[in-house]
């Protein structure tokens, strides 16, 4: 076990295969571990690897793995699988909340209550219309077709920038982040993290969106450029955000923690009782399978 890993996890992993956690493993025991599991918060890296000499494949819990080296691992022959497809929905729900939250100011509301201003006679800023909203989706994968898919619900008109424009998808397609930024009233990004994503909503794309502009991130931390996302929305260069993901988490810039044209939560996406159940579920499928026949039952790719 490579990090800290939830209990369910941890403890099937102890009682099926007395997994110990790689901290705690001596290096003669080191030599015989064939599989590692990790989450998309720890990962694998080529120390760990090197401590490892005949691990053979590497369990990823979530469905992004950017903290693992995949290159170092598929040059050592070490194949590596993750979790997609049971958390897309209840990512592509968190998403959408986040965007009603931000967009109709509720949480923000909810703190006017409590602070009794309502009581006082005040009343709350108006906010802005979700139903029929222009909604640009960075990254039309798993996710970010489901969060599409919710959103027409709502009338909203969808359009999206991927690597690659997606054969038989009718939503607008923009041939960068900067384009899907500047026809948009809300961005909501999706893309997978690493390094072919870091930054690529940055102080331009940013700028395009504009101040009537929200953005939406269930990514990843690194694919949005924080320092230019506080800056704006410190100008009122961008209307609000809503945040379940963070440069540095648990870390929370301190200045979004007083703004309350900001949604901030701590990467909950799919954190619910049945999505981390089917999770837990198919990592311990993938260690299975893998040490029956050494293949993956989801392999990353
Ligand atoms: C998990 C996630 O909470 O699936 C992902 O990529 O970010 C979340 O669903 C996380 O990976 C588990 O540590």
């Amino acid at each position: 076990m490579v990090g800290t890993l939830r209990p369910g996890l941890v403890d099937a992993l102890t009682e099926r295969y007395g997994a110990p956690e790689l901290a705690e493993l001596d290096p003669v025991d080191a030599e015989t571990v064939e599989v590692a599991v990790t989450s998309g918060m720890w990962g694998v890296r080529a120390e760990h690897m090197d401590l490892l000499p005949r691990l053979g494949a590497i369990v990823s819990f979530g469905v992004g793995y950017d903290v693992t080296d995949v290159e170092e691992a598929s040059r050592r022959g070490i194949v590596v699988s993750n979790t997609p497809d049971v958390l897309t929905d209840c990512v592509a729900d968190a998403a959408v909340g986040g965007l009603i939250d931000v967009m109709r100011g509720l949480s923000a509301a909810d703190r006017f209550v409590r602070r009794g201003e309502w009581a006082e006679g005040r009343v709350p800023a108006l906010a802005r219309r979700v139903s029929g909203a222009r909604v640009g989706i960075l990254g039309l994968g798993r996710i970010g077709g489901a969060v599409a898919r919710r959103l027409e619900a709502f009338g909203c008109s969808i359009s999206y920038h991927s690597r690659s424009e997606r054969p038989g998808v009718t939503y607008a397609y923009a041939a960068s982040p900067l384009e899907l930024a500047r026809d948009c009233e809300v961005l909501v990004v999706a893309a997978a993290g690493g390094g072919g994503t870091r930054h690529l909503v940055d102080a331009e794309v940013l700028a395009a969106l504009g101040p009537r502009g929200f953005l939406v991130n269930v990514a990843r931390g690194s694919v949005v450029d924080e320092s230019a996302l506080v800056a704006a929305l410190e100008s009122g260069r961008l209307a609000g955000a809503a945040l379940d993901v963070f440069a540095d988490e648990p870390h929370v810039p301190q200045a979004l923690l007083g703004r309350d044209d900001v949604v901030l939560l701590p990467h909950l996406g799919s954190a619910t009782v049945e999505t981390r159940a089917e999770m837990t579920d198919l990592a311990l499928e993938n260690v299975e399978r893998f040490l029956a026949d050494r293949t993956l039952v989801t392999p990353i790719g």
